[in-house]
C-alpha cells in the first residue's frame, strides 16, 4: 500500500500529469469535498479498475455553496481521507486551499442553463455554476481521461455531461451507483449532521422510493401517481419536510406530466429537521 502525495498546488498536479500522458498513461478523477465515505470509495475503486493513475481531488468548493448553507460547517477528515486513497490504491490527493483555486480577480465561471434550475437548482440557485465550473478546473488541472461522479447525485451527473456534450471536452464521465446503509440510506457526508432521532427516520426517502419502483416495476406509468405514491410514504414521517418529489426525463429533466413513455428520473429532496437530503432512482434507461 503505497502513500499518495498530497499536493495542494494546481501546477504541480498539471506539470504530473503532463509527464503521464507523455508516458502514455490513463488518468482517472475523481471529485469530491472529502469526508470520504464507502461510496467514493467505489468512485475510486472504478477509477483504479479502469486507469493507470488516479488523481482524486478533495476541495470543500466556496463558490457552489450559497450564503445560507454549510460551507463553514462542511465535514472535513484529510487523515482518514489519506488512509481510503491509500488502500485504493491512489496517485495524488490533489487539496488545495480556496486561494489556488480562485486567486485574485478570478472572473471565468461555466454555467449549463436550463436543466441547472429544476430540481436542486431551484432552491440552490448558484449551486451548478459552482460545480461545473470547479470540475472544469479539475478536469484541466488533472488531464483526466475519465472522471467519476455518484448516482446519488443524480442531476449533477446529467449536468456534467451535458457541459461535457456541449462543450466538446475530451472527457469520458462514468456514473457509478448509488451505495447505501443496511437500512437504505443513501451513503452522504452529510448524514453526519443528522440526530440520532433524525437518523431513525432517513431511511423514509429509501422507503418512498422503493415503493414507487415496485409500483413502476409492476406496470404503473402515471407519472402523478408516482409522485403521490412518494409524498404518502414520505409524510408518515413526522420528521420529514418535503423540498421536491419528481418524475422527469432522464436528460432534460422536464416534468413528465401524463403518461412515463421514456427513460425518467425519480428525484426527492427532503429535509429531515435541519439536514437535507436528496436520493432517487433512474428508470427506463
Ligand atoms: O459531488 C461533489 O462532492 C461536488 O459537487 C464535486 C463534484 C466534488 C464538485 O465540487
Amino acid at each position: 500500500m503505497s502513500e499518495p502525495q498530497i499536493i495542494s498546488n494546481p501546477a504541480e498536479v498539471q506539470k504530473i500529469a503532463r509527464q503521464w500522458k507523455k508516458e502514455g498513461l490513463s488518468i482517472g478523477l475523481v471529485p469530491t469535498m472529502g469526508y470520504l465515505h464507502d461510496g467514493h470509495r467505489s468512485l475510486i475503486h472504478k477509477a483504479a479498475e479502469q486507469n493507470d493513475r488516479v488523481v482524486v481531488s478533495i476541495f470543500v468548493n466556496p463558490i457552489q455553496f450559497g450564503p445560507n448553507e454549510d460551507l463553514d460547517s462542511y465535514p472535513r477528515d484529510l487523515e482518514a481521507d489519506t488512509a481510503v486513497c491509500a488502500s485504493e490504491g491512489v496517485d495524488i490527493i490533489f487539496h488545495p486551499e480556496p486561494k489556488d483555486m480562485y486567486g485574485e480577480h478570478f472572473l471565468t465561471h461555466v454555467a449549463v442553463d436550463d436543466i441547472t434550475t429544476v430540481l436542486c437548482g431551484k432552491t440552490r440557485p448558484i449551486h451548478f455554476r459552482g460545480v461545473t465550473t470547479v470540475v472544469n478546473k479539475l478536469m484541466n488541472i488533472s488531464k483526466a481521461d475519465r472522471a467519476y461522479f455518484g448516482q446519488k447525485d443524480a442531476q449533477q451527473l446529467v449536468v456534467v455531461k451535458r457541459m461535457v456534450k456541449d462543450l466538446n471536452m475530451d472527457i469520458e464521465i462514468v456514473g457509478c451507483p448509488i451505495v447505501r446503509e443496511e437500512d437504505g440510506l443513501a451513503k452522504s457526508s452529510r448524514n453526519k449532521y443528522l440526530s440520532a432521532e433524525e437518523r431513525k427516520a432517513a431511511p423514509v426517502l429509501n422507503r418512498a422510493l422503493t415503493k414507487a419502483h415496485d409500483l413502476m416495476d409492476a406496470g404503473e406509468r402515471n407519472a402523478d401517481k408516482i409522485r403521490q405514491t412518494i409524498t404518502e410514504e414520505l409524510q408518515k414521517e413526522p420528521l420529514a419536510d418535503i423540498e421536491y418529489v419528481s418524475v422527469v426525463d432522464a436528460e432534460l429533466l422536464k416534468d413528465v406530466e401524463g403518461e412515463v413513455t421514456g427513460p425518467v428520473l425519480v428525484a426527492i429532496a427532503v429535509r429531515i429537521g435541519t439536514t437535507r437530503l436528496i436520493d432517487n432512482f433512474s428508470f427506463g434507461e
